[in-house]
């Protein structure tokens, strides 16, 4: 009997040192220790013997018992670190690979040059402000020194909107010129003015250096003892930041309704730096003769600071404003020959910048 034990825990390890899989090995567990096992068999057995040998065998084959459980339960353990292995083997994450980025857009050309250039007036004292899009005639040109039936209104082109006019302000327009900041500027009753007003301005005209849409700029300054030579070194460092260092302008006597004297501005040629003449002794191709032209400018009339409310024998100021993708399209490295591709929308245009 104490050989068939021995043979029975032998045999127990031999067929669970055989299996592959933790179903296979429950199985066996059954088969081994289950109530039809052959272990139950020779329990049952136990009863038909004398009395003291049923306690002397039944301890062993207890004992037995304990040790055929703790083989499959080392077995079932030994599955268990297994399995576990094989999990940490296939199911690893590295939480240190970098995640897939999603495709990252950038602002739109226009957009970094209107930061650009209000960096470099806030770097001068001027603080971006905005002003209506839609506005009354009397702001964008009455105002401005330029009466209803003044012919200079026709070179803004302007759109009128369906809108029942005003008494006093007439009629609702979409801006043509940032100028129509201006005098709402001065209403806002804060002295000195230091402003950088940068817009969507409209105007009717389409073709490669016109879109009917475009942007402003306008730099307002008032102050006391404000003269032209301020003018001139703002635009100097404007010209020298966002062009370059080489850069100057050069104010040109011209005529606006709302400045007294009015300036239209060139900025010296990056091509030819300001010669006219290209190194192999050519006319420069982009300018022809060194200069570059800007946008105007002048020192505010009278009439427009009255217009505002204030006396132009105590204050005085320059103006000056031009667009923002005529300004970027000079800047080298924006190669660029048509105003319009940067309103189409094409992503392949729009990457590349
Ligand atoms: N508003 C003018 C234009 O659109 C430019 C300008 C601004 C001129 C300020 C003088 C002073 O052409």
């Amino acid at each position: 009997m104490h050989n068939k034990l021995e043979e029975l825990i032998e045999k127990a390890k031999a067929a669970v040192a055989q299996v592959g899989d933790l179903k296979v090995l429950e199985e066996l567990e059954i088969e081994y220790l289950g109530r039809k096992s052959e272990f139950s068999q020779f329990m049952k057995s136990l009863g038909a013997l004398p009395p003291e040998d049923r306690r002397t065998f039944g301890q062993r084959a207890n004992e037995a018992k304990k040790t055929i459980e703790g083989i499959f339960m080392e077995a079932r353990a030994a599955f268990a670190a297994r399995a576990a292995a094989a999990v940490a083997e296939t199911e690893w994450i590295d939480v240190t690979v970098p995640g897939e980025r999603p495709p990252e857009g950038h602002l739109h050309l226009t957009s970094q040059a209107i930061r650009e250039i209000t960096g470099i007036f806030a770097g001068m004292g001027f603080t971006r402000v905005r002003h209506p899009e839609v506005e009354w005639d009397w702001f964008a040109f009455e105002s401005l020194n330029m009466p209803g039936d003044h012919p200079a209104r026709d070179e803004w082109e302007t759109f009128f909107m369906d809108a029942s006019p005003d008494a006093k302000l007439g009629k609702m327009v979409l801006t043509p010129h940032t100028t129509s900041g201006d005098v709402r500027e001065i209403q806002k009753g804060r002295l000195p003015v230091r402003m950088i007003n940068i817009s969507k301005t409209y105007r009717r005209q389409i073709d490669v250096s016109h879109v009917p849409m475009f942007h402003q700029f306008e730099g307002l300054l008032i102050d006391k003892g404000i003269a032209v030579t301020n003018l001139k070194g703002v635009l100097d460092r404007f010209a020298q930041e966002f062009f370059g260092p080489d850069r100057r302008t050069r104010l040109r006597p011209f005529h606006f309704r709302f400045t007294e004297p009015s300036f239209e501005i060139d900025v010296s040629c990056g091509v030819c730096g300001g010669t006219g003449i290209v190194a192999s002794g050519a006319k420069c191709r982009l300018c022809k003769e060194g200069w570059l032209e800007l946008g105007g400018a002048g020192m505010l009339h009278p009439n427009v600071l009255k217009a505002g409310g204030l006396d132009p024998d105590e204050w005085s100021a320059l103006a000056f404003g031009w667009g923002v993708e005529r300004t970027m399209m000079m800047k080298s490295g924006v190669r660029l020959d048509d105003i319009r591709e940067l309103y189409r929308n094409d992503f392949r245009f729009l990457r590349q910048f």
